[in-house]
């Protein structure tokens, strides 16, 4: 079959693909299903996760943690609501991944029935992002989820969203915006490059806010948003963004952050785990975590899609012939959409 691969070493890795891999094997479970995979989404930093350069998980270094497809042979003893044939759509645990190629296997708690209204490009794009963007704000930040109704009385929640135009970003922006949260309904301010504005406020932002604000003034785009100001930061630029997002947060708020490379904190287990700008503010809460596979979550998402409350992401596709070339334009940044590849021509 035809797979991508990617050739290390991890400090340098090239992208290639390999026309005859070989079919995948299912692991010891028994439980996975095979998917026949039409499309799969490309994170540009997905080239640095330790998972993909794992010689136990991934010892071929095939990427590809999101797919859409159809279901190509279910295991034995599957009872659940799938058949041969169905369209659908995917995580993968990070330990096992390798959808970048025509055949994966999955879990079938990864898996849910693809958004109807989507083109498997358009589906393929979603799971990351989507899963990343409800993990950050409905467990992680907020764990009670979302709530139906809204407290009249209550002031509404005002969120800072960086990276806000990238993949994950806008799924926050979109998720926030159509949900409330213990009651209340979530403002959104938008942290992206001026190009992008206009379509962050399509997809509900309140506020958009240009990293280069204030390139020749003292004040920094902190100051734009406002000190202690937010609620809740969502960080899907990390670095220096990261850095300067703490000032937005209210001392009783909370810092999410998704992006690679994560911060010290989040992975030293010494003295380095506590963040330095959480100095005299222990009521900060701050948490960095990396997202699980979740097909029940996937199945609520691909209602928001398909009732059109949530928009689907921008797609950019090539064929599997060209993914050297679409890894490439993944890494580039300032594209406008997610790149896809496609291991079936669209319909
Ligand atoms: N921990 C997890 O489980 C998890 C899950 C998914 C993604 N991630 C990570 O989260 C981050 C965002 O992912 P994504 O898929 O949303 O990426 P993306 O689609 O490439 O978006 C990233 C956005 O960040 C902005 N940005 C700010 N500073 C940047 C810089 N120095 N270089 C490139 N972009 C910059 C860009 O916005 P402008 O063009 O407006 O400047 C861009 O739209 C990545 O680091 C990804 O690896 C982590």
């Amino acid at each position: 079959m035809k797979a991508i691969q990617i050739i290390g070493p991890k400090s340098e890795p090239t992208v290639s693909l390999n026309g005859s891999h070989p079919l995948p094997t299912p692991d010891s479970s028994g439980s996975e299903l095979l998917i026949r995979v039409h499309s799969a989404g490309l994170t540009a930093d997905e080239l640095t996760w330790p998972e993909l350069w794992s010689p136990v998980h991934n010892p071929t270094h095939v990427p590809g943690f999101e797919v859409s497809g159809v279901v190509a042979e279910l295991p034995p003893a599957y009872t659940g609501p799938l058949a041969v044939r169905d369209e659908v759509y995917a995580m993968l645990h990070l330990d096992r991944g390798k959808g970048q190629a025509e055949y994966v296997y999955a879990r079938p708690a990864e898996v849910a029935c693809k958004p109807r209204s989507l083109s498997s490009a358009q589906a393929a794009a979603l799971p990351i992002p989507a899963l990343t963007a409800w993990e950050a704000l409905f467990k992680r930040a907020w764990p009670s989820g979302p709530s139906s109704s809204s407290s009249s009385s209550s002031s509404p929640l005002r969120v800072l969203v960086t990276g806000a135009s990238g993949a994950v970003g806008s799924m926050v922006v979109q998720l926030a915006k159509n949900s409330k949260v213990m009651g209340k309904e979530v403002q959104v301010v938008a942290l992206a490059s001026a190009a992008k504005h206009g379509y962050l406020r399509e997809l509900g932002a309140d506020e958009t806010v240009d990293y280069h604000h204030d390139d020749n003034d003292t004040d920094g785009w902190e100051r734009k948003v406002g000190i202690k100001s937010v609620d809740a930061v969502f960080d899907a630029a990390g670095g220096e963004v990261l850095a300067r997002a703490w000032a937005t947060v209210k001392d009783d708020g909370v810092v999410v952050t998704v992006a690679d490379p994560p911060p010290a904190w989040a992975t030293d287990k010494g003295p380095g785990a506590v963040p330095k700008e959480l100095e005299g503010r222990p009521g900060v809460r701050y948490i960095y975590f990396i997202v699980s596979p979740d097909g029940e979550t996937l199945s609520k998402i691909a209602g928001l899609i398909d009732e059109g409350t949530v928009k689907p992401l921008p797609v950019v596709e090539f064929p599997v012939d060209k993914a050297v070339e679409a890894w490439d334009f993944a890494r580039q940044r300032g594209r406008q959409g997610k790149v896809v590849v496609n291991f079936v021509p669209a319909a």
